[in-house]
């Protein structure tokens, strides 16, 4: 009698506390194997990555080719290209995968299509990727809460030489004038914002 109430207490235990700690230890298996985790939920829907005409895909020329891993500036193909993006740390094969240039590869080793190339970015600008899926940084559309639709970095930036180039500033523009105006009569910021926003 006595075993056996136990025996039953061990198993509503059981019940209560083995079932948990199996489904925790599958999902951490889960969650291993799919190393690292992918960015959470929302769908990210990006128009088109911005590839030169003809460029795309790679593998119509480098399928063929073996990969040239010494670093050194390029006379052959892609002489364009020029790196300036941390270029003392960094070279072309950092980004992009050797074996399949068809998509780049994060520090893990993990390939990644060109169409989530904000992973990569993300590996080293982390804040800019958080800000970036919240909407502060680049730009998003979409529903709010829905699938939201967003620019790649590399619409923005060259991957090879991201710093934007100063702009010139544009003279300022002329005060519009009114015929009938008498001079003092309209001294507040007002009359400021107008001149800058006004024609
Ligand atoms: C910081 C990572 C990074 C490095 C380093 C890098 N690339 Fe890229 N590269 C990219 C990304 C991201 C794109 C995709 C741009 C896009 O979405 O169109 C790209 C695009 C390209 C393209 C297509 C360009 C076009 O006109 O459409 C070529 C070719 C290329 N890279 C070659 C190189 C070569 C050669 C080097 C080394 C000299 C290099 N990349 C270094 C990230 C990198
Ligand atoms: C028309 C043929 C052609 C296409 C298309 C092409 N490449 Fe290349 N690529 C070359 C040649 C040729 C070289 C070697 C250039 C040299 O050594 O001066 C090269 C070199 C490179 C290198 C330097 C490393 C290496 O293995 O030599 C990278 C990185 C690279 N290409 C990336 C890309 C990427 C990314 C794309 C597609 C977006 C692309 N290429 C498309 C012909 C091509
Ligand atoms: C391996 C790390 C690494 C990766 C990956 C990387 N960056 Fe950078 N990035 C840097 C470092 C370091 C600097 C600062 C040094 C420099 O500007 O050369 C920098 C600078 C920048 C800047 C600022 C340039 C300036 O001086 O104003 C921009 C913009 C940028 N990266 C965009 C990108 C984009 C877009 C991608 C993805 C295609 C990317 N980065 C991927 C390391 C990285
Ligand atoms: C819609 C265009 C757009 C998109 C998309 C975009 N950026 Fe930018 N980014 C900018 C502009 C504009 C600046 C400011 C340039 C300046 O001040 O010189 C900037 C600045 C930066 C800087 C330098 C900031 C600093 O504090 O100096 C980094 C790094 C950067 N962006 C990374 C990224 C990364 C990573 C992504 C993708 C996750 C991204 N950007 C997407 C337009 C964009």
């Amino acid at each position: 009698m006595a075993a056996a109430a136990f025996q039953a207490a061990r198993r509503t235990h059981c019940l209560q506390w083995c079932i948990p700690a199996v489904l925790v230890l599958a999902a951490g298996v889960a969650g291993n194997a799919q190393n690292p985790p992918k960015p959470p939920a929302e769908r990210v829907e990006v128009p088109p990555p911005p590839f030169s005409d003809g460029i795309y895909p790679c593998s119509n020329c480098h399928g063929s080719m073996k990969p040239d891993r010494t670093r050194r500036s390029l006379e052959a193909m892609h002489t364009d290209i020029v790196l300036k993006h941390d270029e003392e740390h960094r070279w072309c094969l950092d980004c992009h995968d050797a074996d399949n240039r068809d998509v780049l590869h994060l520090a893990s080793g993990e390939r990644v299509p060109f169409e989530e190339s904000y992973r990569l970015c993300g590996q080293c600008h982390g804040e800019k990727l958080r800000d970036w899926r919240a909407g502060v940084h680049g730009r998003r559309t979409g529903n709010w809460n829905g699938s939201k639709g967003y620019l790649l970095c590399a619409h923005c930036h060259n991957p090879h030489q991201p710093r934007f180039r100063a702009i010139a500033p544009k003279p300022a523009p002329h005060p519009p004038t009114r015929p009938n105006e008498s001079a003092g009569a309209r001294k507040t910021g007002e009359d400021r914002n107008e001149k800058t926003h006004g024609n």
